[in-house]
């Protein structure tokens, strides 16, 4: 991989400039609104794809946004490696919050990244990451070192739950056959501490609605006399965890699969400071789960987080009101093996069980996803060790991640195929908030890491 490393070395820049000019287009895909923005970025990513020298370059539209795919056979029968990623990004709202326009990309340098980092929207989640596979795979093109084929399918809609993605992927089985996937969408532990995602959570997603009175009435002549649907789905929503900050609801805990002592003590092996993640976050201790350590409850225990709650009078001053409705939405983050759809019925059982008399009570499924775990002992992830190895000179440490990939469960079931999750993204990179950004160790060290596995992963197959 010398003349591939030789050949990263002296384009650094330019591929710099290619992400900024990718990131400046705000591909929000959540708000329609920005439908053209999104097609904007498929082309520009198709015509990129095409410029570096992969066939069958092609935007398949979708009922939803499209799908840029491209791919580089050099020979059937070497293994042929699906890239995954995605060009969508979140929203970037609130805007007031950003220190820059979130689709102006600017480089700062900040304490985890002394050498810069890209602050845009999409910076990490998943331009900056997708975008080192197109590199790292020209590099390797005009270097005349690729040793497996390649295909790579970019989505625009992850961050709107892959449905349509879903659908491709099931018709398109021939188009998609390879022998693994390999994904940078999720993060490592430090930049001195290479580490493999082998896990991620499911999602079940819920939005609730309680209604009282048929209209908002005064609170001084009805206040006291009527259920106030804010008042209840509070008490609603504080019953749904028990004491000890498990979930109450009935059956949720059946399906899942609790870890040994012996892979729990594994995993605490990973580094971990309680002060510096408090710090970080600017919080005094963290909270959650009774007899599980922080890093277990974010990654191999389920929750359940309230991610919004409005309703009645929020405008300026008071105004003395008992609101006929109120609403939150509800995620569930689920660990191997809680079925979404289940787990999102148990949810609905129980919700209008626990409903008092006076209200009603609607709930409303959102999309989900599959939790996933990527097994250490697959050629995949043989290959990534080695990988980072080689380029981190240290062995990754495997971590099970606390995030969804919704997809990644379909590509194991409808395509048969494991993944491989090599993310550079830190914790602290701000994904999905004011700020995001992607350190440029992080973006190059990535390009540079992605050529070993294609070299060990052709080598491990043969
Ligand atoms: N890339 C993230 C998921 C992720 C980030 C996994 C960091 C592990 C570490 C992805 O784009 C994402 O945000 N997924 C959503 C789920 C989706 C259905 C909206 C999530 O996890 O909330
Ligand atoms: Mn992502
Ligand atoms: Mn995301």
């Amino acid at each position: 991989m010398h003349q591939t490393q030789a050949y990263i070395s002296s384009n650094k820049k330019r591929f710099l400039d290619e992400l900024l000019d990718l990131l400046s287009i705000p591909s929000i895909s959540a708000d329609s609104s920005y439908n053209e923005h999104v097609e904007k970025c498929a082309k520009k990513l198709s015509k990129n794809l095409r410029k570096i020298g992969l066939s069958n370059v092609e935007i398949y539209s979708t009922a939803g946004h499209p799908i840029v795919y491209g791919e580089k056979i050099i020979d059937p029968k070497l293994p042929t490696v699906l890239i995954y990623g995605h060009y969508d990004v979140q929203p970037a709202d609130p805007l007031d919050l950003w220190d820059s326009d979130p689709f102006n990309p600017v480089i700062r340098k900040t304490q985890l990244h002394p050498e810069g980092a890209i602050f845009a929207r999409g910076a990490c989640d998943d331009k900056g990451q997708m975008f080192m596979h197109v590199k790292a795979v020209e590099a390797m093109i005009a270097s005349e070192e690729l040793k497996c084929n390649v295909k790579f399918m970019i989505e625009g809609e992850e961050e709107v739950g892959s449905e349509n993605l879903a659908i491709f992927v099931k018709n398109q089985k021939e188009l998609l056959d390879a022998d693994i996937i390999l994904v940078s969408d999720t993060g490592m532990l430090a930049n001195d501490v290479p580490s493999i995602t082998t896990g991620l959570r499911g999602l079940s997603y819920v939005e609730v609605e309680v209604t009282g009175p048929n209209r908002d009435l005064h609170s001084g002549l009805y206040g006291g006399c009527v259920a106030n649907p804010i008042n209840i789905l509070c008490d609603m929503i504080s019953q749904l965890q028990n004491k000890d900050l498990s979930i109450s609801i009935p059956g949720f805990y059946d399906q899942v699969i609790n870890l040994s002592m012996e892979e729990r003590n594994e995993m605490s092996k990973a580094p971990f400071s309680h002060d510096a993640y408090c710090k970080s976050i600017d919080i005094n201790d963290t909270h959650g789960e009774k007899d599980f350590s922080t890093m277990e409850r974010g990654s191999i225990r389920p929750t359940l987080d309230v991610n919004g709650i409005w309703g009645g009078y929020t405008g300026e001053g008071a105004k003395t009101v008992i609101p006929s409705k109120a609403y939150a939405k509800i995620s569930m983050r689920l660990v191997p093996n809680q079925d979404p759809e289940e787990i999102t019925r148990l949810f609905c059982d129980h919700f209008v069980s626990i409903a008092p008399d006076g209200v009603r009570v609607r709930v409303t499924p959102h999309h989900g996803g599959e939790p996933a775990v990527t097994p250490v002992d697959s050629t995949g992830y043989q290959a990534a060790s080695y990988a980072y190895e080689k380029s981190f000179g240290k062995k990754p440490i495997p971590v099970r991640s606390g995030g969804s990939i919704p997809i990644i469960a379909m590509f194991e079931k409808e395509l048969g195929l494991k993944t491989v999750l090599m993310g550079f993204g830190l914790d602290s990179d701000a994904i999905h908030s004011p700020n995001e950004h992607y350190g440029l160790f992080n973006f190059y060290k990535g390009i540079e890491t992605i050529p070993y596995f294609f070299e060990s992963f052709s080598q491990l197959s043969k």
